[in-house]
């Protein structure tokens, strides 16, 4: 068993570990060998759960260390990250900005609602266009220096080397359990956005001495944009941990983006029922429906076979989301 204590500050956000769960009828719907299991990500106990908790401890922590008052981060309007940050900052008693990108909706969205209801100040930009929200998120920062305050800014899907500290730790969480049942896992099937979480993953497994192979699957930039990124968040986390990766280690499929972002597809929609008649277990149609969908892709063509986990990163709030597509 590998236990490591990052040298950086934390604010505890977790209870303990996230459940690892065996998906039995799931798996024998699919009708092979691949025993699929799950990790419970959208369990963890603040706002409707999700994976940006724990890149939230090591965040909220440096924010508080650096005698930070306000946190200010930026997504999109179904951004799981920003509605925890919401929680994270009531939880740190810190005021919280969030910066949605727009154009509006006639109503707000349900991840803009439950910002609010946890006390969040939430802008949202007239346009889809990232600089536009780019140059809001500096402005409210300055408005809030000028007024005073100590802003902390965290940039999108808070995934910088300090954040994915937090699933570094995910990916020994995991090696433990799989350790205690005396199994090991062969593959572990995520969605990956800005990659962060794939990255922490990855480091983590590797400094426990695992080869779990961790896909990625893709649901917002392509494999060959988000790429790049993921192997410079390897290689960061990797000098902060004394733990290099091999970059050839990072698997991406594309294989269920559809038409991009956001915008729902057949086979998600397909996952998502089976998991839900089978286990009783919902995912939302941004993430985690791509990435089951890519997973039971993966084991019916039994290009994954064995132990294969299914990361539940959380996100269920996005099934209430109004789409496009
Ligand atoms: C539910 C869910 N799954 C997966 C992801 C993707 O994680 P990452 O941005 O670390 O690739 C996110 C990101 O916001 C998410 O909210």
């Amino acid at each position: 068993m590998t236990t490591w204590t990052p040298d950086q500050p934390r604010f505890p956000l977790l209870d303990g570990p996230s459940p690892f769960q065996p998906l039995a009828r799931f798996s024998a719907a699919l009708g092979t060998d691949a025993e699929v299991w799950i990790k419970r990500e959208d369990l963890l106990p603040l706002a409707f759960g999700g994976n940006k908790l724990r890149n939230l401890e090591f965040l909220v922590g440096d924010a508080l260390a650096e005698g930070a008052d306000v946190l200010v981060t930026s997504g999109r309007r179904w951004s799981n990250h920003c509605r925890l940050t919401a929680a994270a900052g009531a939880r740190g008693g810190m005021d919280v900005h969030l910066v949605l990108t727009g154009p509006p909706l006639e109503a707000p969205g349900p991840n803009q609602l439950i910002g609010e209801l946890l006390g969040a100040t939430v802008h949202v930009t007239a346009t889809a266009e990232r600089a536009e929200r780019e140059s809001l998120v500096s402005n409210v920062a300055d408005d809030l220096r000028a007024a005073g305050r100590r802003p902390y800014v965290i940039g999108v899907g808070g995934s910088g080397v300090i954040g994915g500290l937090g699933q570094v730790l995910a990916g020994l969480e995991l090696a433990e359990q799989a350790a205690d049942r005396s199994f090991s896992v062969s593959a572990v099937v995520l969605p990956s956005a800005t990659g962060g979480t794939q990255a922490g993953l990855l480091v983590g497994l590797e400094m426990a001495g695992r080869d779990a192979r961790v896909v990625g699957v893709t649901v917002a930039a392509p494999a060959a944009e988000l790429r790049p990124a993921v192997e410079l968040l390897v290689a960061d986390l990797g000098s902060l941990t004394g733990r290099a990766v091999d970059p050839r280690r990072i698997e991406l499929d594309d294989g269920e983006r559809g038409d991009g972002y956001g915008i729902p597809t057949h086979a998600a929609d397909d996952a998502t029922r089976l998991l839900a008649r089978t286990e009783g277990i919902l995912v939302d149609p941004i993430y985690t429906a791509k990435a089951l969908a890519g997973l039971m892709r993966g084991v019916r063509e039994q290009s994954l076979a064995g132990t294969v986990v299914f990361w539940h990163a959380g996100g269920t709030p996005g099934l209430f989301e109004p789409l496009d597509g």
